[in-house]
């Protein structure tokens, strides 16, 4: 597999370490995808998955990724901010023998310094803008890189989520950890993407998240 070894930002390690992700693969391995998951991946394969690539950003162990390839992608990229999810990564990428299809580079953020990554025909971004400071940036950069459609998901903006990342970025202050979680403005967030010529539609509202799929128009 082509993957390149840069290494992750400790901001998102301290959070995003080896147990995050063992404890993700495990809910993985026991229970399939979560229901947001769900909805990208059957949004995704209702668009037509067959020859179409697909960029995920901060995809984690890539479960995402590992059911659009089973279900016909031709390839996917993740690229993630914390090296931590390699190894269970490629393990269930090897359990599959899909990993000659998959790509994974690690330390490289799209809104600055993107210019050599490929456009892909599909974009994902799953639990990843309330990560990062700057969303309208990081989708930006996301849409210059999708042919054809993208897709992302982020917590509501409501007083519960607003104070439940509020809380943990106390936590995070108090243990001297960089990472902050981010409730970020989901109209200044879908005004990115129409400037980008998407068309904005919701495909899932919860309590926890909205996956809301932006299709070329
Ligand atoms: C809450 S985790 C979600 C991981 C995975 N999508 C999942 O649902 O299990 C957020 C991830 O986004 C990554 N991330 C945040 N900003 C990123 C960026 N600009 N580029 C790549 N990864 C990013 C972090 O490293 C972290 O692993």
């Amino acid at each position: 597999m082509p993957d390149c070894c840069n290494t992750g930002s400790t901001r998102y390690e301290d959070v995003f370490d080896d147990r995050f992700a063992h404890d993700v693969a495990k809910r993985y391995r026991r229970r399939g995808l979560t229901a947001p998951e769900r909805r990208i991946v059957d949004h995704l394969a209702a668009l037509g998955l067959a020859d179409r690539t697909v960029m995920e950003i901060g995809g984690g162990v890539g479960e995402i990724q590992l059911e659009l390839l089973a279900r016909g992608a031709a390839r996917t990229t993740n690229l993630e901010l914390s090296g931590a999810y390699e190894a269970e990564a490629h393990a269930l990428l090897d359990e599959r023998g899909i990993a000659s299809r998959a790509t994974r580079l690690v330390g490289v953020d799209l809104a600055s310094n993107g210019d050599r990554i490929a456009a892909a025909d599909y974009v994902v971004l799953h639990r990843v803008v309330c990560c990062y400071p700057d969303a309208e940036r990081l989708l930006g950069a996301a849409a210059a890189h999708a042919r054809r459609a993208l897709v992302f998901s982020h917590p509501p903006r409501m007083w519960f989520t607003r104070m439940s990342v509020g809380l943990g970025n106390a936590f995070m202050r108090i243990r001297g950890r960089e990472y902050r979680g981010y409730v970020h403005s989901p109209d200044a967030m879908y005004r990115v993407l129409e400037r980008a010529g998407l068309q904005i539609r919701p495909l899932l509202t919860g309590l926890k998240w909205w996956v809301v799929a932006a299709t070329r128009a």
